[in-house]
């Protein structure tokens, strides 16, 4: 029997040591970091690919807050493609491609297209695609003929105020100046031939300016990245979700550290190079090596750490989790690969305790599953409220999952050949997604403070942990007090 040495450890197994600090405030520190390679985000959070976590909602809100979410990948690819789209059309300097419809189109096609899409106005377009005007519920309101033709109705484009793409440069200060002086909602932009090339609304602009920390492409769109497994199929689905703008591709299987998972890392990193690619999950300084010879642009390490988790109890694998994002973080800073520390985080303080053992961001399950922006509604139980998570190695998943690949109904006789390595549970419904960020980046802000750091890196360089004992975890709790 070949036997390691050294205990592994977790979240409950030490704590960190207070180090001087020359820290005067929460805000005065930086948790900048990079999720990938070449993608730096404000908050070291990224939501999970579970598909009781990340579908568009989640994403563009953990976007906003400042972080990423991870699209799951257990729906049709024209699904996943849609999702992506959703998180890309939320907010953008310039929405590439605004909602169109033809002069010559009757008021009946104009209303059921805005509903549709649920917007109040539709850029009107030649056949040869030049801004002819712009249509919108109001300039409808009176009008009681559904057959009347568009270019009848609509605000015609020389009443329009609009802004040419020679006009925009850098920076948005022009076209913030345009819309505020003539207090407009929405500026058409148009190339020097009067072709509509994207339109900037009020609405985006604030919305950057509400959120500053968000995270966004080059296009000042909201980033997201999505799920791939290691089928031939998937090699469709990531084409489609690269074409719809996505930021990073996660070829996510239980067991990261093997020939499938190596090889479609390769594959994707050969067809998209410009895309980033994030391994996983792996436990050990080989996965991180091999993963980052294969090309990834991160590695996501956890097996058998999460909430719903049952891999460890099922087949006997995994290592607790600090050990091996410890081990993990080692060899990724080596070959300059970042670390997602993925599952078991519960508080501001394992987050902490993750980072300073050398992860660059945190992957967050269950405890974003309860909130408004997870998929699926809130159950009454003896009058508390809650959602429902599952692991995706779950019965409930797996036969899902089968029935989304298949189109079929799988057979009852069939369920109990499946081998869950995943639990379906209840947690407590929490409202908004941005109060658990804020509590537990708060708790982060704070042990930066504690261990004199002013940055992610600093806490890596200055982290020393002590083992504690089942006493010294009863201490670290509020205890002999009523709560
Ligand atoms: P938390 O603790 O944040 O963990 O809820 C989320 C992570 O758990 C992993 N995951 C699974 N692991 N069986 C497993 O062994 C499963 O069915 C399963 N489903 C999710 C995944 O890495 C996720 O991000």
């Amino acid at each position: 029997m070949k036997l390691k040495p050294e205990i592994a450890l977790t979240f409950d197994d030490v704590l960190l040591v207070p180090k001087r600090s020359t820290v005067t405030s929460r805000h005065a520190v930086n948790t900048h970091t990079f999720f990938t390679k070449n993608i730096e985000i404000a908050i070291p959070i990224i939501s999970s690919n579970m598909d009781t976590v990340t579908e568009a909602d989640m994403a563009i809100a953990m976007a906003r807050q400042g972080g990423i979410g991870v699209i799951h990948r257990f729906m049709s690819i024209e699904q996943h493609v849609e999702e992506v789209a959703k998180v890309k059309r939320a907010e953008s300097f310039i929405m590439a491609h605004p909602y169109t419809i033809r002069a010559n189109a009757v008021l009946s096609a104009a209303r059921a297209e805005m509903e549709s899409h649920q917007i109040g106005g539709l850029m009107v377009l030649s056949e040869s695609g030049e801004l002819l005007g712009v249509i919108s519920t109001r300039d409808m309101i009176f009008e009681t003929n559904d057959a009347r033709l568009v270019s009848e109705v609509m605000t015609p484009r020389s009443k329009l105020i609009t802004i040419s793409t020679n006009d925009i440069g850098a920076n948005a200060d022009h076209a913030r100046n345009l819309l505020r002086e003539h207090k407009l909602e929405k500026l058409p932009v148009v190339d020097q031939n009067n072709h509509l090339v994207g339109l900037i609304t009020a609405q985006d602009i604030a919305k950057s300016v509400q959120a500053p920390n968000a995270s966004k492409d080059a296009n000042g769109r909201l980033r997201c990245a999505a799920a791939v497994g290691v089928k031939s199929d998937d090699l469709d689905r990531a084409a489609a979700l690269v074409a719809a703008g996505v930021d990073a591709l996660v070829v996510d299987i239980a067991h990261g550290h093997s020939d499938m998972a190596l090889n479609m890392v390769r594959q994707l990193k050969s067809c998209y190079p410009h895309v980033d690619v994030v391994g996983g999950n792996v436990a050990t300084a080989d996965g991180v090596r091999d993963m980052a010879e294969a090309g990834a642009d991160a590695v996501k390490v956890g097996i058998g750490a999460g909430s719903i988790c049952i891999t460890r109890i099922v087949t006997g694998f995994g290592v607790p989790q600090l050990t091996a994002v410890s081990e993990c973080a080692d060899a990724g800073r080596t070959l300059g690969v970042p670390i997602i520390a993925d599952g078991g985080i519960r508080t501001g303080g394992d987050l902490t305790k993750v980072l300073a053992v050398g992860a660059s961001t945190i992957m967050l399950g269950s405890m974003l599953a309860g909130t408004d922006e997870s998929p699926g509604s809130t159950l009454q139980r003896d009058n508390k409220r809650f959602k429902t998570v599952r692991g995706m190695a779950s019965l409930a998943a797996n036969i899902d999952r089968r029935q989304v690949e298949t189109g079929r109904e799988v057979d009852p006789e069939d369920w109990e050949k499946v081998v869950p390595e995943g639990v379906e549970a209840l947690v407590p419904y929490r409202g908004p997604m941005r109060k658990i960020i804020y509590q537990i980046v708060g708790g982060l802000r704070s042990g930066l403070s504690y261990a004199g750091a002013r940055t992610l890196q600093e806490l890596w360089n200055n982290a020393e942990f002590v083992r504690i004992t089942p006493a010294g975890r009863h201490e670290s709790g509020a205890h002999d007090v009523e709560l």
